[in-house]
């Protein structure tokens, strides 16, 4: 096991750490100037863009990958995307069509719930595709295709590697899907060239260890943690949250920013933390404002910026900042929550509980 781990204290931390490498598989041999190749989706590209709709289906962090994904598959095929958490749609059984294609997404492939799901949306006609990082899974053996995202073997409990390496193959997926649409070429070109250098970011990123440590440190003893986010950062912001929570056994929520002032609003005060993702995108301003309210309700922020942006973001020493370098746009959240990943992986270190294993909860949830 110390093998395995080299020179790391933990599987999550050298999982964290392996992501410029990981990235670097999921993406090798699939992308070309022009576009991508994905053999197991080749196939069924015309039946996907002939769907009615695209509906993503997994549970935890598998969901809030898809959730970062959405965004991009929307604007890339102009396919209405919708979420379903595996056991809601089970308990709902909520509606599901032949003309609708289900994208089920799961790290290990034998999520119980994402499995019920999918017998459930076959039964109903759908055209099912995996996404999943466990070749000869249950996931990739009843899907009708799919895609593999070879992050390598993933051992910790808490999921970070296969997580950043799913949305980068459902960026794939949405190039794929969309690659037949003439006015969008020079956007697709555009991601195309931000995901070739997504490794080299993501490592520039992993340099924030050292500041997280530090972060860590002063969040040690808070008993809760809110974590706000929009647009493309909205799945970021639920997906810190859930790292925090599950290893560093902290309360922590994720919210979208838009939905501060109906209620969230109300927990502010100079001692709750609460970090506000502001990276440079299309929703900046508003999060600027989003910034200005907390600020002026005395709230205790920290905030996640694009490198250099500190004074754009407040006034300058209103608030500790996480600086991050900016990628494409639909990129981003790739490279925002891996400050996060490593803020959650120091909490707990310096809360003493057990990384690998956090209390009640196995790596993969094989039953209902
Ligand atoms: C991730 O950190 C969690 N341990 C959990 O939410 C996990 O993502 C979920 O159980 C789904 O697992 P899967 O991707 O293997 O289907």
């Amino acid at each position: 096991e110390q093998i395995k781990k080299g020179s790391y204290d933990h599987f999550m931390q050298k999982e964290i750490h392996e992501q410029p490498h990981s990235l670097t598989t999921t993406m090798r041999g699939r992308l070309k100037n022009s576009g991508v190749i994905l053999g197991g989706l080749k196939e069924h590209l015309k039946t996907i863009r002939r769907s009615r709709r695209v509906i993503f289906i997994g549970c935890g962090t598998s969901y809030n990958a898809a959730l970062a994904a959405r965004p991009l598959v929307e604007e890339l095929t102009g396919i209405p995307v919708t979420m379903e958490v595996a056991s809601d749609l089970l308990d709902r059984q909520g509606p599901i069509y032949r003309e609708d294609t289900a994208v089920f997404v799961s790290q290990s492939g034998e999520t119980a719930d994402t499995l019920l799901a999918l017998e459930y949306a076959a039964a109903n006609g759908a055209l099912c595709v995996g996404v999943t990082n466990t070749v000869g899974s249950t996931l990739s053996r009843r899907t009708h295709c799919g895609i593999h995202i070879n992050a390598g073997c993933e051992i910790g409990v808490a999921s970070t590697k296969a997580y950043t390496s799913q949305i980068v193959v459902m960026a794939m997926m949405a190039l794929a899907i969309g690659s037949d649409q003439l006015s969008s070429q020079a956007r697709r070109e555009s991601i195309i060239t931000g995901l070739s250098s997504l490794p080299s970011h993501a490592s520039e990123v992993l340099k924030l260890d050292s500041e997280m440590k530090e972060l860590a440190s002063s969040l040690v003893d808070s008993e809760s943690l809110l974590v706000f986010g929009r647009g493309f950062n909205y799945a970021t912001a639920l997906e810190g949250a859930l790292k925090v929570k599950e290893v560093a056994l902290m309360h922590s929520e994720g919210m979208l920013a838009g939905e501060m002032k109906h209620g969230p609003l109300a927990l502010v005060d100079e001692n709750l933390p609460i970090i506000v993702i502001a990276t440079r995108d299309t929703c900046f301003s508003k999060q600027k404002s989003v910034i200005q309210q907390l600020l002026s309700r005395k709230g205790r922020l920290i905030v996640m910026c694009s490198e250099g942006d500190i004074s754009a973001v407040g006034p300058s020493g209103s608030c500790r900042t996480i600086q991050v370098p900016e990628v494409a746009d639909c990129l981003q959240p790739v490279i925002n929550i891996i400050p996060l990943q490593l803020l959650a992986y120091h909490l707990t270190v310096l809360r003493g509980f057990d990384v690998d294993q956090p209390r009640n909860l196995a790596k993969s949830v094989t039953t209902q």
